[in-house]
């Protein structure tokens, strides 16, 4: 079972989040345990502060060694064993599925959401073993960051998701966008659906999913092809797609 302790101002925003949904039946099942570390109970004085003045002046304020020290001794009783420390800020590296993934193997994760100006950099040098970013922009604080990081990991957990293979066939499994999804509705007579959907021939689907799911990557998301091994048939698809931009084009590898 995955343990995931959360150390932060508000935890419980944390587990709200994951309340619902896959995380939600997948901490029902078993897949995962989770136990919030409310900073302000680790405080060391009587106002129960977190955090002081920046050294030098400065905006705002800095979440200060004591009360993470002791939530985090807190947290490593909790897990009884070494766990793995992530702390979530705009400075880190940023979050990708194969992150995820190597997440998803770990027994034991610790999650540092910051708030205000960050956390102090000694504690963050001698305790943190991650620093992982949800993109480049700032929120007010590394809670709902932390939950973005849980869910992309849980969902992965064996058994997690209904069908197994969603986490197969899904954006970014293969480092390309997913293609795209029809509903198929009792009632609805199926206007609108790509002819290639609706005959039955599993040659031909395969065929036109790959082909869209290549073509939507090219349009949307072009970095995620420059470095790919694209096979001839590949190409092709794309030469052939008289939409894209031919600069772009020959930036592929061949
Ligand atoms: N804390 C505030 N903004 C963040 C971000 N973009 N990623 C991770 N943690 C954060």
């Amino acid at each position: 079972m995955l343990s995931i302790s959360v150390i932060a101002a508000f935890p419980e925003l944390v587990e709200h989040a994951l309340t619902f949904g896959v995380t939600g039946r997948a901490r029902e099942q078993g897949l995962w345990r989770w136990q919030g570390f409310p900073l302000h109970d680790f405080a060391t004085d009587a106002r129960r502060s977190i955090d002081a003045r920046p050294a030098a002046g400065g905006p705002g304020m800095v979440l200060m060694p004591a009360p993470l020290d002791a939530a985090l001794e807190a947290a490593r009783a909790w897990h009884g064993e070494k766990s793995q420390v992530v702390f979530m800020s705009p400075d880190g590296a940023p979050l990708t599925q194969s992150r995820a993934h190597e997440f998803a193997c770990c027994e034991h994760l610790t999650f540092v959401a910051g708030r205000y100006e960050g956390i102090d950099q000694r504690w963050i040098d001698q305790n943190v073993d991650a620093i992982v970013s949800i993109g480049d922009y700032v929120l007010s604080g590394g809670e709902l960051p932390a939950a973005v990081v849980i869910d992309a990991c849980v969902r992965l957990l064996p058994g997690a998701l209904g069908d197994d293979d969603s986490a197969t066939f899904e954006s970014f499994a293969d480092g390309r966008l997913d293609w795209p999804q029809y509903a198929i509705a009792p009632s609805a007579t199926g206007e609108g659906i790509p002819p290639e959907l609706a005959n039955g021939d599993h040659a031909a689907i395969e065929h036109w999913r790959r082909r869209e799911a290549l073509l939507r990557t090219w349009k949307r998301r072009p970095d995620l092809l420059i470095n790919a091994n694209l096979t001839l048939e590949e190409r092709a698809m794309i030469d052939s797609a008289s939409t894209l931009d031919n600069a772009v084009k020959n930036r592929l590898k061949s």
